[in-house]
């Protein structure tokens, strides 16, 4: 399917965007505190041809016969559904968010592709929001800056989709560059981009897709970032970026074991993105290895977001000679990363790839990343 085959005429535009990868700083984007991600070599493309009418027209390859519409003048969470909805939020939150002013604007037609793999944690609900937020307030000229479009694209999730999360992934979509992790602290969004140095240093991110599907609409996300509202409130925080390592003595008198646990796990892991920041500065990327690895234990252990398979493929990898692995994004399924010598890759897959055969799982889908560009007009 291509948008000529759709709409029976060309696109006069396109623009893209990655899906992400968090090398560190899981959970912490809710709780106001500091993620590392970088923007992926995989991406959606958003293909647009400008209408004359009210109406955006929206298709997909991944879902070939359906074509959705909808007025400007219809505009509201309750009246989209499915993988549409990535789109249309994206107007509404546009108009509710940002407080553009769409009653003069023209509608426009749209077809999505990707090579982001989806329910893999790497952000592909993200990518779509972000180029078409790009690209609509491009097109309708609205001269919105990246961040506030980050914003929009959370608020369109958190709203029209329907899923609690933070703004790590819009970030990473919209402000990733080549080569480099996007440092980003969520309560004020400021930004500094950290070089990776990988290729200099022999270095490569593998991705390990385990294929357990995930979704952060319902269940565990919700809960946890539920945990985390009770624990700052009890602490007397706004937010638990506001508590320090130092504080975790008192915060454990003041909790219940499986609160204090979940607060444990922000407060270390926000200290271990500045570590890893730190780090990256200082020594480069083969000296990150070690709190990659205590991320994910603290993930597994104290928030509780890990699964068996996320598990053995870090273990795998590790024993396999990995500088170091975590599981990436939400949890409860999705990716793992693996950051490996780029002459140990193909060993860490194979070995992967027989470990999971052997507990009979999945097989699982592994690949590498390159940290890329973030959302652009084509
Ligand atoms: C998902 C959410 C993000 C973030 C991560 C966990 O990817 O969309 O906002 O909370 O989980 O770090």
């Amino acid at each position: 399917m291509t948008f000529q085959q759709v709409y029976g005429y060309e696109p006069a535009v396109r623009y893209s965007a990655p899906g992400r990868v968090n090398l560190i700083g899981e959970h912490t984007d809710y709780n106001d505190g500091y993620v590392l991600p970088f923007a992926i070599d995989r991406r959606t493309v958003a293909s647009i041809g400008q209408r004359d009418d009210r109406l955006i027209r929206v298709a997909s390859a991944f879902e070939p016969d359906a074509v959705h519409e909808l007025s400007l003048d219809e505009l509201d969470p309750s009246r989209m559904q499915g993988w549409s909805a990535y789109v249309f939020g994206i107007a509404w939150a546009l108009r509710e968010q940002a407080g553009a002013d769409l009653s003069d604007k023209t509608g426009f037609d749209v077809f999505i592709e990707s090579d982001v793999p989806v329910g893999a944690g790497l952000s592909s609900s993200a990518a779509i929001e972000c180029g078409v937020a790009l690209a609509f307030t491009d097109l309708w000229e609205l001269g919105l800056d990246r961040k506030t479009l980050a914003r929009v694209g959370q608020y369109s999730e958190n709203h029209a989709v329907g899923a609690p999360t933070g703004i790590m992934d819009q970030s990473a979509s919209l402000l990733g560059e080549q080569d480099a992790v996007v440092f980003l602290d969520c309560r004020t969004l400021d930004t500094a981009v950290v070089d990776l140095a990988l290729e200099a240093n022999g270095l490569e991110v593998l991705v390990i897709d385990t294929r357990v599907e995930h979704a952060h609409a319902t269940g565990g996300y919700k809960a946890r970032r539920e945990s985390c509202e009770r624990g700052a409130q009890v602490l007397g925080v706004e937010a638990l970026r506001d508590v320090s390592v130092d504080d975790l003595p008192r915060a454990q008198e003041l909790l219940d074991d499986e609160t204090f646990r979940r607060v444990r796990h922000i407060v270390t892991e926000d200290q271990r993105v500045l570590d890893t920041v730190r780090t990256l500065r200082e020594q480069g990327p083969r000296a990150i290895g070690d709190l990659l690895v205590a991320s994910h234990a603290s993930m597994r252990d104290d928030f509780e977001i890990s699964v068996p398979e996320l598990d053995l493929a870090v273990s795998t990898a590790l024993e396999h000679g990995a500088v170091g692995a975590r599981m990436t994004g939400g949890g409860f399924g999705g990716a793992a990363i693996a950051l490996v010598d780029r002459e140990a890759r193909d060993a860490i897959t194979t070995a992967v790839t027989s470990a999971f055969a052997a507990a009979g799982y999945r097989e699982p889908t592994v690949f590498t990343v390159h940290a890329a560009q973030g959302a652009r007009r084509d």
